[in-house]
């Protein structure tokens, strides 16, 4: 048997948190994704399962089945649970027609819809994604059926009706294309100045890191972590995956996807950024294969484990770098 530390036991050696998205059909079907999100990982986030769309089958019911099965596994297997996500303009249900409800009406559709699910977790989640993605790519609020309805003032009740049910979870807003000193990051750092000038409870920022074909520089992402962190937010890297534009690939695709995972790794530790969740187990569940053409678009191999649950360079750099043995 080998004695060599698992990436869970380092990370948590480290007082780190390293996790995964995870989906509940392979949780419940494939014995070697169970084993390796229970040894390799001591966080997790269901990737789709908490999602409006996938919770909500009609109007008046809530199918929590698939759901309970991720955040129980965290629970049992001692793992920190992220909620994803309670607000967005995606994966809503087939169903829901904005046209259907008055403004009014959607007020109340939102807080009925975060009150039952956060109170539902109230003691078996940690940290929910409040709103997810509200910030457009220009830096303007998104126009979404909730901004349509409640202005920039959803995302104030937003947390706050998060906030009412369960003032023990942090709060986070999330958001993509944000990780390092950009335009839309510096419009999310305004969006996040004005909430907390607005006393709304919010705990954190969740940088999701899809680095699918640009690398954000490291440098940046310090100094953006450290400003989020400087307005008394923490800052978690809540998604991350590291592929290549299909036509702009390095010559040592995997080498390189393992020098950017450390770099990043080790910006966390000196920013004190103490959770990372890469989107998925091993690639073989990677989003990048099921998602629109973006198979077309970007290598299909992002994460720490390959189709065979096989560790990769990225997961010894990861390991390294949280361990202290791999500093190059
Ligand atoms: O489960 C259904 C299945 O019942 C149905 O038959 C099939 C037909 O299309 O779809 C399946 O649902 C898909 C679901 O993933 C589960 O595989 C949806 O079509 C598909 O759109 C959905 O994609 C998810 C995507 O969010 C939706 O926008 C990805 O898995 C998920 O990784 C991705 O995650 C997002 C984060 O929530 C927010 N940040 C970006 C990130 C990547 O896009």
């Amino acid at each position: 048997m080998s004695t060599e530390q698992t990436l869970r036991e380092a990370a948590t050696n480290r007082d780190f948190r390293i996790g995964a998205a995870l989906a509940a059909r392979a949780l419940r079907s494939d014995p070697s994704y169970w084993k390796a999100a229970r040894n390799e990982f001591n966080a997790v986030t269901p990737e789709n399962a908490l999602k409006m769309g996938p919770l909500r089958p009609s109007p008046h019911t809530y199918d929590f089945t698939d759901a309970d099965a991720i955040v129980d596994f965290g629970r049992e297997n001692d793992m920190y649970v992220r909620g994803h996500t309670l607000v967005w303009h995606n994966q809503k249900p087939e169903w829901f027609q904005a046209w259907d409800y008055t403004d009014d009406q959607l007020r109340k559709f939102l807080r009925d819809h975060i009150h039952t699910v956060v109170g539902r977790y109230r003691s078996s989640i940690d940290a929910w994604d409040v709103v997810n993605e509200a910030v457009a790519d220009d830096g303007t609020l998104r126009e979404t059926v909730w901004y349509d309805a409640l202005g920039e003032e959803y995302l104030d009740l937003a947390f706050q009706w998060a906030r009412e049910v369960n003032p023990e979870a942090d709060l986070y807003y999330n958001d993509y294309g944000a990780d390092a000193i950009n335009e839309k990051s510096d419009a999310i750092y305004d969006l996040l100045e004005r909430l907390l000038e607005r006393d709304v409870p919010i705990d954190g920022v969740g940088l999701q890191f899809h680095a699918l074909a640009g690398r954000p520089d490291p440098e940046s992402v310090a100094e953006n972590i450290r400003r989020f962190q400087d307005l008394g937010l923490d800052v978690q890297i809540t998604e991350m995956d590291v592929a290549n534009a299909v036509d702009d690939q390095p010559e040592d695709p995997l080498a390189e996807q393992a020098d950017y995972y450390r770099e990043i790794v080790e910006v966390c530790l000196e920013t004190d950024c103490d959770t990372l969740v890469t989107w998925g187990v091993h690639d073989g569940s990677t989003w990048l294969r099921n998602f629109k053409d973006f198979s077309k678009r970007y290598t299909d191999d992002p994460l720490l484990f390959d189709d065979g649950y096989e560790p990769k360079p990225a997961y010894d750099a990861v390991k390294g770098a949280l361990s202290g043995t791999d500093r190059s």
